[in-house]
């Protein structure tokens, strides 16, 4: 939790530097505002805050932290969020609920400006990863993925769902940053016009043609989102600045994706998988096998998403035959 928020401070403190002057966010799901009032306290974005929490008493402590931030420009409305917001538009909008944003989702989008971002988390992981599959199906109307690359199955279910769900007000979503966590998902995307994007990179995986990394049984998977979880020139961008709960663990999180952003590939390898699979007592370090698919002509790099994973964009075969 205290990672996610210092996520969203270096992303506010990017987008301060990107976007100064006014800018307006609503935290739909504020609890006692700890997100959004690090964002604006220690990021300074967006400049003004809307914050909307059901609770009376949570929205009560909401209202006194606020009192407690000077420096802060939010207002506190003890409300259901399902209702939208009178003060729509939003450059920004936070969601972050105890299980599924989807029914927020909705609203969220609604109240975004063309080219804001919408953050939003999923907690809901025995759903999204594929443990409750026809729960997935009805909620994001999705078959997951299951076992060891669920969670990153899941992120991407979640994925095609908000620009499924953005298409049907004419836009489409763009991940600036789009991550797995301990025991959820998410996801900053700025929201755009359709018209200003391409095809949708958005697809249903079948085991019979995929040649990326192994999903186990239960395909077709999907439809998931196989295009970019990082927009390189965001994530280069990103500074960890001073006052971070996990100084150095965001910095290792930095160091990891700015690499990973350049690799378009769904799905990684890990090398004990691979030696398991291919009958190898030693399994290839990560970094080997990074480096020998680049020499190879590949994209490849570390992934954030288990520690040894790589992602690249190399067939099946190549990864297997570089591993031997
Ligand atoms: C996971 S917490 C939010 C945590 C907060 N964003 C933070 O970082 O500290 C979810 C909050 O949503 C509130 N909530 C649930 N349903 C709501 C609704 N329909 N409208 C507004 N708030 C709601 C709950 O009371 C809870 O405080």
């Amino acid at each position: 939790m205290a990672f996610d928020r210092d996520l969203a401070v270096v992303f506010a403190a990017h987008a301060a530097r990107r976007f100064p002057g006014d800018s307006a966010g609503w935290e739909m799901l504020a609890a006692t505002g700890a997100r959004s009032l690090r964002m604006a306290h220690e990021g300074r974005y967006p400049a003004r805050w809307h914050l909307t929490e059901a609770h009376p008493d949570a929205a009560e402590v909401a209202c006194r932290n606020v009192a407690l931030n000077p420096d802060v420009r939010a207002d506190v409305e003890n409300a259901d969020a399902r209702r939208g917001s009178a003060a729509a538009p939003f450059d920004f909008v936070d969601l972050d609920p105890y299980g599924t944003p989807v029914p927020f989702v909705p609203f969220a989008l609604a109240a975004l400006r063309d080219f804001g971002v919408l953050g939003v988390a999923a907690t809901d992981m025995a759903v999204l990863a594929g443990a409750a599959g026809d729960a997935c199906q009805r909620r994001y109307g999705a078959r997951p993925v299951r076992g060891r690359l669920g969670p990153e199955g899941g992120l991407r279910v979640l994925l095609a769902y908000l620009d499924r769900q953005a298409a049907e007000g004419g836009r489409a979503i763009e991940p600036l940053i789009a991550y797995v966590g301990s025991h959820h998902v998410r996801a900053f995307v700025r929201v755009v016009p359709i018209r200003s994007v391409g095809e949708r990179p958005i697809a249903t995986i079948d085991e019979t043609s995929w040649d990326g990394p192994p999903l186990g049984r239960g395909s077709p998977w999907g439809p998931l989102w196989t295009g970019p979880l990082f927009d390189p020139t965001t994530v280069d961008e990103l500074r960890e600045g001073p006052g971070l709960e996990h100084p150095d663990r965001v910095r290792r999180f930095l160091a990891i994706v700015r690499e990973e952003a350049r690799v378009v590939a769904p799905f990684t390898y890990e090398p004990n998988e691979l030696a398991h699979r291919l009958h190898r007592s030693e399994p290839i370090a990560p970094a080997e096998l990074v480096a020998r698919l680049r020499r190879a002509g590949y994209v490849a790099a570390r992934s954030h998403v288990r520690d040894g994973a790589v992602r690249s964009d190399a067939p099946r075969a190549v990864v297997e035959a570089v591993a031997r």
